[in-house]
């Protein structure tokens, strides 16, 4: 069922716009353009003077704090909502880069004009606090750490650890950083007759969105909390009070969910009463949409002779920012190793930052970095090849519930990994290449949760044999639309051609988010439970009662009959909908437990005089289940190693702890890799499956053990071991005894 991406000619003609690229012919709307001042320091008052601004002729206004629309305060379920107080309702400044004015201007260079000569005065607060290490006074032990546990507790792990044979002990840093997908972002509003709101924007999750922008608007139960559980429930449809359009996303990464720019639009739309595009600069992106969060941990692991795991001691430290959404660090480290004992502490320090939020492996990134380096460690002490340590650690069964695990392929990611690299036939023990460069060797595991969220889907079956599909699902470039297509022709056995996903946004039916790794089956288990009510009408309309019934080239497959065709059955009944839901199930919520995993291998060269290193090569094996579309899912796995190395090598936002604002808000200077950083990348699929809905997150997983590996590979290039991301040439050099002077000496 392989086929072209679906949007993939839009997307390489240039035809599919970034929300700033809309015109007239896609929105019907002619917007006013808006941009936003921001605040320079994390705290204090401020005080907004518009008079140069307003004197300006192209400057339709100016929303300040003082004459901003009220909004409320909202409760929305991705947990990376605006924080507790909404935009421009307080002269209060809560973190840099917070938004404390607002311009509405004819066109785009004369928002920047204005905002050129708009006088912000700001009357100092108190010194932020923005980085772990300046607020010891702000850690409080919390329970629940997001959507994962802030503490757990199996057996005695203190006791074991005290009594186990060997011990690692390691405190690990994180940087926090920014997904940096290509483009900005864009929103658009328009206030229609009917008092209700269209918004044109690239979101990840479009009914979740639009009822935090209902709730913030005051637009009544319908569009709220309300209006969002009979949609996500009960599955209804229609036409809410907020409508949001759908668009291409260019990428997204967890950033694109419940963004300010969704509700500053509609706010300056309002005052300016006219339709307005909000365009956010590069650097608005990094205060006005989500960071991955700092993050530190103290893992201790204790091992008997044998090196199997007697206990698993965690203690992360996690800083959140101005949202709800804390970084799940504690959901996945119990849920890779056999173990007999752990036990999680989790603190959270508020820290004067805009709010944190999802990217790409959330938790699970830093989470599985640290355990692989405590194994690294009880690797180095039993004297074991790190491999052989995590196959003699495998869980066999799920570590936390003991259930089974639904179709674990680990094993076979270990040994199809290392046999694409040679791992086994590695030189050991400091080797160099022929350039005198010292060579290093690593590898690490890999894990992501599998769950399935709630979807509703409409599926109608028109008397042309075609098949429209609509729900309001997300295409941030992950390939959902390719792959559901492919599956739903699978499905009903009609070509890919008469088969049509419509996804109008918020008009078509609550759809599982682009989120997770989750969005494509979530979404495809709702389009299979409608497919199989179509089934079972045309079965009846051939007068079956049989449920054995399936679909198959233009004709209804029947047991121990001949097929009918599908022609002369819809001929009698007319188009045929039926609606499908998919539930909430999480990775060890049901009978089995289901998790995606991975093995990772790196091969590493490090210059001895300047520590200047090179990834030369990274291989990864992937348990994902089933596959739809290999060229595409491969690519999203390629993507994601980058992107790990992105976060092992490059990617920190730095912070200025007088003011509290990120100083490197560019994207030339948030590093991120280029196509000149990347090594040679081989990612393989393991576990192939084959069952229709044999499905487990595919996105996510690929970037998880990359850092570990990566870090990994650089102990054993020069023996010594950094216990943070990124790896920084500055912590390279601390790191490494002493680096050799000269090629000379190194060739000695
Ligand atoms: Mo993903 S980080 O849930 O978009």
């Amino acid at each position: 069922m392989q086929g072209h991406r679906i949007e993939g000619i839009e997307k390489v003609t240039g035809r599919a716009g970034f929300v700033d690229d809309l015109r007239l012919a896609d929105t019907g709307m002619e917007p006013l353009v808006a941009l936003v001042a921001t605040a320079p320091v994390a705290s204090g008052r401020v005080s907004v003077d518009a008079t140069a601004a307003l004197a300006l002729p192209g400057t339709r206004c100016v929303i300040d704090h003082a004459n901003a629309p009220r909004m409320r305060g909202v409760f929305v379920a991705s947990m990376c909502e605006p924080g507790t107080r909404m935009p421009l309702q307080s002269d209060r400044i809560d973190y840099a880069g917070q938004v404390v004015a607002m311009i509405v201007a004819d066109d785009l260079q004369a928002a920047r004009d204005a905002l050129a000569v708009l006088t912000i005065a700001i009357e100092d607060g108190p010194t932020p606090a923005v980085i772990l290490s300046d607020a010891d006074d702000r850690l409080v032990p919390v329970k629940r750490a997001g959507i994962g546990p802030g503490v757990l507790k199996k057996g005695d792990a203190h006791t074991a650890l005290a009594a186990a044979t060997h011990v690692a002990d390691i405190e690990t840093h994180h940087a926090p950083h920014h997904p940096n997908p290509m483009e900005p972002g864009a929103v658009i509003a328009r206030w229609d007759e009917d008092g209700g709101v269209t918004i044109h924007a690239a979101v990840q999750w479009h009914h979740i969105d639009a009822s935090m922008i209902g709730q913030a608007l005051g637009l009544g139960w319908g569009a709220g909390p309300a209006g969002l559980l009979g949609r996500a429930v009960l599955g209804c449809t229609g036409k809410g009070k907020v409508r949001l359009e759908n668009h291409l996303s260019g990428g997204a990464f967890g950033r694109n969910i419940s963004y300010q720019a969704l509700l500053l639009a509609p706010m300056a739309a309002k005052v300016a009463g006219a339709p307005v595009k909000l365009v956010q600069t590069r650097r608005d992106t990094f205060s006005l949409m989500s960071h991955r969060s700092e993050v530190r941990q103290r893992l201790r692991l204790g091992a008997n002779d044998a090196g199997k795991l007697t206990s698993v001691v965690i203690e992360p430290d996690i800083a959140r920012g101005h949202a709800a959404f804390v970084e799940p660090v504690g959901e996945m480290p119990m849920q890779l190793y056999a173990h007999d004992t752990h036990r999680l502490t989790t603190r959270v320090a508020k820290l004067d930052l805009p709010g944190a939020g999802w990217m790409r492996g959330p938790g699970v990134a830093h989470a599985i970095f640290a355990l692989e380096q405590g194994m690294d460690d009880i690797a180095r002490r039993t004297g074991s090849d790190p491999l052989d340590l995590r196959i003699a650690n495998h869980a066999d069964e799920h570590p936390v519930s003991a259930k089974p695990w639904d179709a674990k392929a680990l094993l076979e990611a270990y040994e199809v990994g290392a046999e694409a690299f040679g791992w086994r036939d590695r030189p050991k023990g400091g080797s160099s290449d022929g350039q005198g460069r010292w060579r290093g060797f690593g590898m690490a595991s890999a894990i992501d949760l599998g769950r399935q969220f709630p979807a509703h889907a409409t599926v109608t079956l028109t008397r042309d044999a075609r098949v429209v599909v609509s729900l309001a699902v997300a295409e941030i470039g992950q390939g959902l639309l390719t792959g559901l297509t492919g599956l739903v022709s699978e499905m009903t056995g009609l070509p890919q051609d008469q088969i049509e996903i419509d996804r109008r946004g918020t008009d078509a039916g609550y759809a599982a988010g682009s989120i997770g790794s989750t969005g494509t089956y979530s979404n495809a288990a709702a389009i299979q439970s409608a497919v199989e009510k179509i089934k079972a009408k045309l079965a009846r309309a051939a007068g079956e009662n049989s449920t054995e019934v399936w679909l198959q080239q233009s004709a209804l497959a029947v047991p121990g009959r001949d097929p009918v065709p599908l022609a002369d059955l819809l001929a009698k009944t007319g188009d045929i909908t039926a609606k499908g839901r998919a539930g909430l199930t999480f990775g060890a919520g049901g009978k089995q437990a289901k998790a995606s995993f991975g093995a990772v291998f790196c091969e590493m060269a490090v210059d001895p005089v300047t520590l200047e290193l090179e990834v030369v090569r990274l291989v990864g094996a992937y348990d994902c289940g089933r596959v739809l579309q290999p060229t595409i899912a491969r690519a999203q796995l390629v993507g994601a190693m980058i992107m790990g190395l992105g976060q092992a090598l490059m990617e920190e936002t730095r912070l200025d702890r007088r003011r509290g604002n990120w100083t490197n808000a560019e994207i030339g200077e948030a590093l991120i890799p280029t196509q000149a950083d990347c090594p040679d990348v081989e990612a393989h699929f393991v576990g192939h499956q084959d069952g229709l809905m044999d499905f487990k997150g595919i996105a996510e997983i690929a970037i998880v053990g990359v850092a570990p590996a990566i870090a990994s590979a650089f102990a054993d290039a020069t023996g010594a071991v950094i216990h943070a991301t990124p790896l920084t040439h500055a912590r390279r050099l601390a790191a490494v005894a002493r680096p050799l002077t000269s090629r000379r000496e190194a060739a000695a």
